[in-house]
């Protein structure tokens, strides 16, 4: 039957229906009271970043802003140019937004007090990786943002006292990814959607919703150059998985590693080295909204052979954690090898 030049039969159905993240914030706003207008500028700002981002992140070798600044972070670490061009992105745009009252980023040391008084407004405090995988720029591969956003308690009278909450307290989490395609994936609780950015039009358009991390793909995502000083029972799991058939994937990102894994399932590793004994990445910004997004998507987390990511009570902005995520069957695997080892 030749269709062509007629509407579609049915087009208010789900599966044709044109979506931005911006209709789709307003749409979850409508159907979660806790998504109210405040949050909603807040995702909407973190929406516009992405885009200033992944503009820059194109056109970085164009204008030169490729390569290390020649300083260092608070984490020891160098930063490169984009490391800081992003951040002060996320800082203006997160800025203007009266819902924010506490920034905290991996590039500043310390958290950046906005607003104080809550004045009658739900306010937030989100913390964000600006740039991950920022090595991996100057050879053309993946990098992201990692983003987690948290209620702010009014009465709090540090800083650090409203930020340090577990992350199963976590009201948002999410990062975008710039890779061939700029990909912006969020959780507020209730499931985990997917937008991909449609560059013609400047929108990010929703692809997928409530994503389940596929079990059954034997593929494991760790730094195997630092396998001679992880603990025993990592070593032992790898010993298994080499002989059971698995394959090696590895970015040298986290965003491009969690979100290979979200689509296809396996598991992502980052354990304790002789280097990074509580491990390389950190909790509140890598490690917590990751946790949340593979939860919510049916996955499993954890940070060692019994403690629960979510669940750890952080300390310190810049805590460290080791890091097992990915679907719950490739990582119940994982941990049947840390009991034994
Ligand atoms: P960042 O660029 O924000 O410092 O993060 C890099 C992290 C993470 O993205 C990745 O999984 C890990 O470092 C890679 O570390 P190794 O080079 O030690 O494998
Ligand atoms: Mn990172
Ligand atoms: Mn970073």
């Amino acid at each position: 039957m030749n269709t062509v030049g007629k509407p579609p039969a049915n087009p208010g159905r789900d599966d044709v229906r044109i979506m931005t993240l911006q209709a789709h914030i307003l749409e979850q706003q409508a159907h979660h009271p806790q998504a109210g207008g405040t949050f909603s500028w807040i995702l909407s700002a973190l929406s516009i970043s992405a885009k200033i981002i992944a503009d820059k992140v194109r056109r970085a070798r164009l204008e030169n802003v490729l390569g290390s600044l020649g300083s260092e972070n608070v984490q020891g670490e160098v930063q490169q140019k984009l490391d800081v061009l992003a951040n002060e992105v996320l800082l203006r745009t997160l800025g203007g937004r009266e819902g924010v009252a506490i920034v905290a980023s991996e590039e500043n040391e310390e958290p950046v007090i906005l607003r104080e008084d809550s004045q009658g407004i739900p306010r937030y405090c989100v913390l964000f990786d600006p740039l991950d995988g920022s090595s991996n720029l100057d050879v053309c591969g993946g990098v992201g943002t990692i983003f987690s956003i948290l209620a702010h308690d009014g009465r709090a009278q540090r800083a650090e006292d409203s930020l340090l909450q577990a992350g199963v307290r976590q009201v948002a989490a999410g990062y975008v990814l710039y890779g061939s395609s700029t990909v912006f994936v969020l959780t507020i609780g209730k499931g985990v959607d997917m937008f991909v950015l449609d560059p013609s039009i400047g929108a990010f358009m929703r692809v997928e919703q409530n994503l389940r991390v596929p079990s059954g793909n034997k593929t494991y995502s760790v730094n195997e150059g630092n396998r001679k000083t992880f603990p025993e029972g990592y070593r032992h799991y790898l010993d298994w998985a080499q002989s059971s058939g698995y394959s090696s994937r590895y970015a040298g990102a986290m965003v491009a590693d969690v979100h290979r894994i979200l689509l296809k399932g396996g598991v992502f590793l980052y354990p304790p080295t002789l280097k990074s004994p509580e491990g390389k990445l950190r909790l509140m910004y890598e490690a917590n909204p990751m946790a949340m997004i593979m939860e919510q998507a049916g996955g499993k987390t954890m940070a060692g052979p019994k403690a629960r990511i979510l669940d750890i009570q952080p300390t310190a902005i810049h805590q460290r954690t080791p890091v097992i995520l990915g679907a719950a069957d490739q990582v119940d695997a994982v941990l049947t090898h840390l009991a034994s080892g």
